[in-house]
């Protein structure tokens, strides 16, 4: 693949705050672009962070043909920058692509698309606790023939983003009993925006009654437990780590696949399976609900505080009383700084 490279002429590097830098606020000053014309991935190029204009007879904005992916990019002490398991995020990427009838990307392409940009704008990498480059590799139909038919054209753009951590304090959960945000067989497993567009509604009405996300139950008996707003759901039961099973309609998380991972090395009793909230329930009763947490990219690890079922508001474990959670975010992060030994070959170096 060849890539060509127009660097800006005005960088805001120089003037740039990195003390103030919330999650997803303020974007680098270059973009990887590559367009998709008659067949083909052509035309891949950095250039300088910019906006493109787009008919409203679009099909992204007609019929939301667009997927995403979201990792990011951190510099160990040995000044080099690097990326957490990208071929999980460029694996997935793909498959999204593929339900929403997207054409997919050569892995060694998106690969080095992925370590071009972020070579690019490695002095735009913050330093410190739990702050990165948060990458976004996008795509979106170009076409505007009106029918409802995959476009012929798509644009590939990877932007990236100064951020702090996502969520710095605990999180306070809600069930939702009448929205549903995914169905097997629905585009629940696509990282694509209309999931994210139909959970907005019940996530505000959460957050007017005061909880900052919604747990997803599923189906019509709204029993089985999905996952979070960003986030996959783990919770330990007595000594048991559980979480829901890949059902077809929750995100195939990165980082629940870290963690599962993790957790088996270190020897924890691990299920992924099947969770009721009734279960949840009961176990809150019988006091063996000992953590509850969700896992992503973004936060990495949020400890959940309080979920809320019916008239039921479960108040869980004070944050010091975590041991789980905690050695996950420490594992996590001390691959990212180095500090933890990289036995797995997971930090894949970008220069
Ligand atoms: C709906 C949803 N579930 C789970 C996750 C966690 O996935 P990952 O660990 O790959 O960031 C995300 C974040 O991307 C998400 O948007």
């Amino acid at each position: 693949m060849e890539l060509k490279v127009n660097k800006t002429q005005q960088s805001r590097l120089s003037n740039f705050d990195f003390s103030d830098i919330p999650f997803g606020k303020y974007v680098s000053d270059h973009m990887l672009v590559a367009e998709y014309e008659n067949g083909q991935w052509q035309n891949w190029r950095i250039e300088p962070y910019q906006a493109f204009p787009m008919e409203p007879k679009c099909a992204t904005i007609q019929y939301a043909q667009t997927i995403f992916e979201g990792m990011k990019a951190t510099v160990k002490k040995d000044g080099v920058p690097y990326l957490l398991r990208p071929a999980l995020n460029i694996k997935r990427f793909n498959r999204s692509a593929e339900r929403m009838c997207m054409p997919t990307i050569d892995e060694s392409d998106f690969l080095q698309a992925l370590k071009a940009i972020v070579a690019c704008e490695k002095d735009w990498i913050p330093q410190g606790d739990g702050n990165s480059l948060y990458v976004r590799p996008t795509m979106y139909a170009t076409g505007s023939d009106l029918g409802v038919n995959p476009s012929r054209s798509y644009r590939f753009v990877i932007f990236t983003m100064p951020s702090g951590m996502y969520y710095s304090k605990p999180v306070k959960l809600v069930t939702e009993r009448k929205y549903i945000r995914a169905v097997p067989g629905g585009t629940g497993e696509a990282k694509t925006g209309g999931n994210y567009a139909a959970s907005l509604y019940p996530a505000q009405l959460a957050k007017q009654k005061g909880y900052d996300q919604v747990m997803w139950l599923e189906g019509d008996r709204f029993q089985k437990i999905q996952e979070v707003g960003t986030m996959n759901l783990f919770f330990v039961l007595g000594d048991t780590v559980v979480t829901p099973k890949l059902s077809g309609a929750i995100l195939r998380g990165t980082t629940r696949m870290n963690v599962l991972e993790i957790l088996r090395d270190k020897g924890h009793r691990v299920e992924e399976r099947d969770i009721y909230i009734n279960e949840i329930v009961e176990a809150y009763n019988k006091g063996e609900l000992n953590e509850a947490f969700g896992v992503g990219t973004a936060a990495v690890v949020s400890h959940i505080s309080e979920i809320a079922h019916e008239d039921l508001k479960m108040s869980l474990p004070s944050m010091d009383n975590r041991p789980v959670a905690k050695m996950i975010y420490e594992q996590i992060e001390g691959l990212r700084s180095g500090e933890v030994v990289d036995t797995k070959g997971w930090m894949v170096p970008v220069l």
